[in-house]
């Protein structure tokens, strides 16, 4: 039987590698994705991860595979596994408030990253970093109203992204808001390609086979991916992309840049997806319990085709 006095510094070491082993113990982030619907997704996932890795925080990422009920399942699991933080980019704005207030009731804290979510009581998240999504369809309808100079009258065509998603409400919000009033720039089709070029080409040949004697004088894509199917398109219904019809997208990446410079795509409103290092930073910040903003934004440009050979070799994604 140990003295007193060993058993009393037995109990302080055994302390002492508890706490260090506590210490040392890397943060764990539960992360649900949208899916890898589009160039901008993947680019945003290869953030996520190597910036996890390079913060020493041990990531559990779930792929929704653009299916809500998939990151409700997903956020489920993470908290009965006990993480420390939950981060997602909800697939569209409603629905998540139940599994949000399981979250709180656990008290793991959620960060939103790229769309944002409605919920009736905002301390239901942390925090949410990400774009301006209505400010991205102003940009992209300021340089339609450019190309409309001198009274000139545009038949427009519109590619929406996912139905209820942020950035589908709120870049037809913006793009809506700096055209309103214009007589002479008319939307005459729109329609959600699911922000994937498989689903933006098969919309646009849809499009192009209307018979309503109205011609499609330019296209808004909410994403360069639908952009770029809805090319393939416009070039077999035999017009030239960029040319007989105009197409302004959003994202801007390398693919944008690469048919800019092929002069098949006129301009991309830059949406940066590289949020991965300012995420892990928050989560950080938030898990230590310092206080961080309600709403963190990222800085973006607009690139037209004239830029694209100048830019490509400069694009992270
Ligand atoms: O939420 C960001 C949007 O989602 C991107 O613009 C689009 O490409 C992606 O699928």
């Amino acid at each position: 039987m140990p003295s007193p006095v060993l058993r009393r510094a037995l109990l302080l070491s055994t302390l002492a590698l508890a706490c260090s082993a506590q210490a040392s113990k890397p943060l764990v982030m539960g992360f649900s994705q949208v899916g890898a619907e589009s160039e901008w997704r993947s680019a945003n996932t290869a953030s996520v991860k190597s910036a996890a890795q390079a913060a020493g925080i041990q990531l559990k990422f779930a792929d929704a595979q653009q299916k809500q009920e998939n990151q409700v399942k997903a956020i489920r699991s993470f908290i009965a596994q006990k993480v420390d933080v939950i981060a997602f980019s909800p697939v569209v704005e409603s629905g998540f408030e139940t599994v949000l207030r399981e979250a709180k009731a656990a008290k793991i804290p959620v960060i939103l990253t790229d769309r944002a979510g409605k919920v009736s009581d905002p301390s239901l998240y942390v925090t949410f970093i990400g774009s301006d999504f209505v400010e991205e369809g102003r940009k992209a309808a300021r340089w339609v109203l450019e190309q409309a100079k001198g009274g000139k009258a545009l038949n427009i065509a519109e590619l929406q992204g996912t139905v209820g998603s942020a950035p589908a409400i709120d870049r037809k919000k913006g793009f809506e808001e700096v055209l309103k009033g214009n007589a002479k720039l008319q939307i005459i089709r729109s329609q959600s390609g699911e922000f994937t070029r498989a689903k933006g080409k098969e919309v646009m040949e849809a499009f192009l086979k209307v018979k309503d004697g109205k011609k499609i004088d330019l296209l808004y894509a909410h994403n360069d991916d639908m952009a770029i199917g809805a090319i393939q398109a416009i070039e077999e219904a035999g017009l030239k992309p960029g040319k007989d019809i105009l197409i302004v997208s959003i994202d801007g990446v390398r693919g944008a840049f690469e048919a800019m410079k092929a002069g098949k795509l006129n301009v991309t409103v830059e949406c940066n997806p590289l949020l991965g290092p300012q995420l892990m930073q928050l989560a950080k910040e938030v898990v230590a319990g310092k206080a961080v903003p309600k709403r963190v934004t990222v800085e973006e440009g607009v690139f037209t085709a004239d830029q694209a050979a100048k830019e490509l070799p400069n694009r992270k994604y």
